[in-house]
């Protein structure tokens, strides 16, 4: 969004509205102007990759909807306006130089000044091991390394990470989600201080279990499980979220994943040293992962809760969340919509799912997508883990269509798995 003032004088003009009953208004105008243009293509996608897939996919439907997908690519490409990197103070968007692919819908862009306080799972790493992989280009990695260790110190850093203690007083680090926000977020601004009321905790002003209440919001945006159950402590009112108590099992799988990256990345690049530090960090973080995470009784990972006496391990995957039918099913619904715990399932949970080999769930995921497509000419979010065909619902927004990484999951399935309608 384009500011007509600084965000600075802004703040102080709503604190003004808010503290004088009869204060005289500041004339906020109405934004001006676009900080987003389309990009098209742009370079973005590669026709050469759609003329490879195309050639394996056997059914013209399907040959079609590829073609589309590769169309809507071209759609959800955007670029900043040179605006905004000449004048940051008056833009909600951080300056970046090169075009994107957004999700899609009300995801318009995916670039908030809110990220300097909070950032989502740490899956740079892969995305560049993907790359790598396919192109082999060594440069590649050399350019990106950098910003991976960083990524992975703001990660490994208080208040990030914390000290675990293992039953037999065994030390280890591990990290959680944190974010550096103890105030409603931005983009949720009227929904976190409804769930404050809602607590029952006093908003103007805010006090420090209001203000917790916010972080633990804000924190679990950061985990991208927002919001699910697994960060309630009661597992059934988003009040009772506290996402900075819980350690949580995939984030330090996704540092685990990181941190062997960074080891092979150094090994091809030939640094020694460096890839000996990672392969030790990896190494103490899977055995932190089989300790304290791994559940022999039920053979699954678990969160675990931070206690001021050290951490225990009672929350976790309910028997709801196993995989349901060919279906993977999360929870994902606030108090209001928990109706139904299958209702809604994220496409990156199925998509991460499916290990290779895993036709079944593939078919299954594309054959939803695809009949969903067909009847409606969309692609969206999430999904009914139940019903073919069935966009997912509840949660905190309408479910929303576009969609980034559901048309990239369902090209990747495709070249992987092969699909047909027939
Ligand atoms: C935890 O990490 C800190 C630095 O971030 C390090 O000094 C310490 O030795 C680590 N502790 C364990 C048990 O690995
Ligand atoms: C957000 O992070 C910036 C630094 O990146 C910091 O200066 C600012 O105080 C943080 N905001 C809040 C509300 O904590
Ligand atoms: C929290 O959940 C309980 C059920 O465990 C329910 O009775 C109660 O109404 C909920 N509280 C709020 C504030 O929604």
């Amino acid at each position: 969004m384009r500011l007509t003032l600084g965000l600075a004088l802004l703040a102080a003009a709503i604190a003004a509205v808010g503290a004088q009953e009869n204060a005289a208004c500041m004339p906020l105008q109405q934004p001006s102007g676009q900080a987003l243009k389309a990009a098209g293509d742009n370079g973005i996608t590669n026709p050469a990759l759609l003329d490879t897939l195309v050639k394996t996919l056997p059914d013209p439907a399907v040959r079609q909807w590829a073609n589309d997908l590769f169309d809507i690519w071209g759609r959800l490409t955007r670029q900043l306006i040179p605006d905004v990197s000449q004048n940051t103070q008056i833009y909600t968007m951080l300056p970046v130089p090169n075009p994107f692919v957004v999700p899609g819908a009300r995801f318009r862009e995916s670039i908030r000044t809110y990220y300097l306080n909070r950032s989502q799972p740490p899956l740079y790493s892969a995305m560049v091991a993907i790359v790598y992989e396919a192109t082999q280009d060594l440069s590649i990695l050399r350019n990106h390394l950098p910003a991976i260790l960083l990524e992975h110190a703001y990660w490994t850093s208080p208040p990030k990470q914390v000290v675990a203690v293992g039953p037999t007083g065994q030390r280890y680090n591990v990290s959680r989600y944190y974010a550096r926000w103890q105030q409603p977020r931005p983009e949720s601004y009227i929904e976190d201080l409804e769930t404050a009321r809602k607590a029952g905790l006093p908003t103007d002003p805010p006090d420090a279990d209001t203000q917790q209440l916010w972080r633990d919001l804000a924190s679990g945006a950061e985990s991208g499980w927002d919001y699910s159950t697994r960060w309630f402590a009661d597992g059934e009112n988003l009040t009772t979220i506290r996402t900075t108590k819980i350690l949580p099992a995939d984030l330090n799988g996704y540092l685990l994943q990181m941190e062997e990256n960074i080891a092979d990345f150094a090994a091809e690049l030939g640094c020694t040293a460096l890839e000996q530090q990672y392969r030790q960090l990896a190494a103490n973080r899977r055995e932190a992962l089989n300790t304290l995470f791994w559940s022999n009784d039920d053979s699954q990972w678990h969160d675990l809760v931070c206690t001021p006496a050290g951490v225990e391990g009672n929350v976790g995957s309910t028997p709801e969340d196993q995989a349901v039918q060919d279906g993977i099913v999360t929870r994902v619904c606030n108090v209001e919509q928990l109706t139904d715990p299958f209702a809604s399932n994220w496409v990156p949970m199925w998509a991460g799912a499916v290990p290779a080999g895993s036709m079944q769930i593939a078919q299954r995921f594309l054959s939803t997508v695809y009949a969903t497509y067909a009847e409606t000419g969309r692609m969206y979010e999430k999904f009914n883990a139940e019903q073919i065909g069935i966009p997912g619902g509840g949660g905190e927004y309408e479910v929303v269509d576009g969609f980034g990484w559901t048309n990239g999951a369902s090209l990747d399935l495709m070249q992987r798995f092969g699909f047909s309608t027939t």
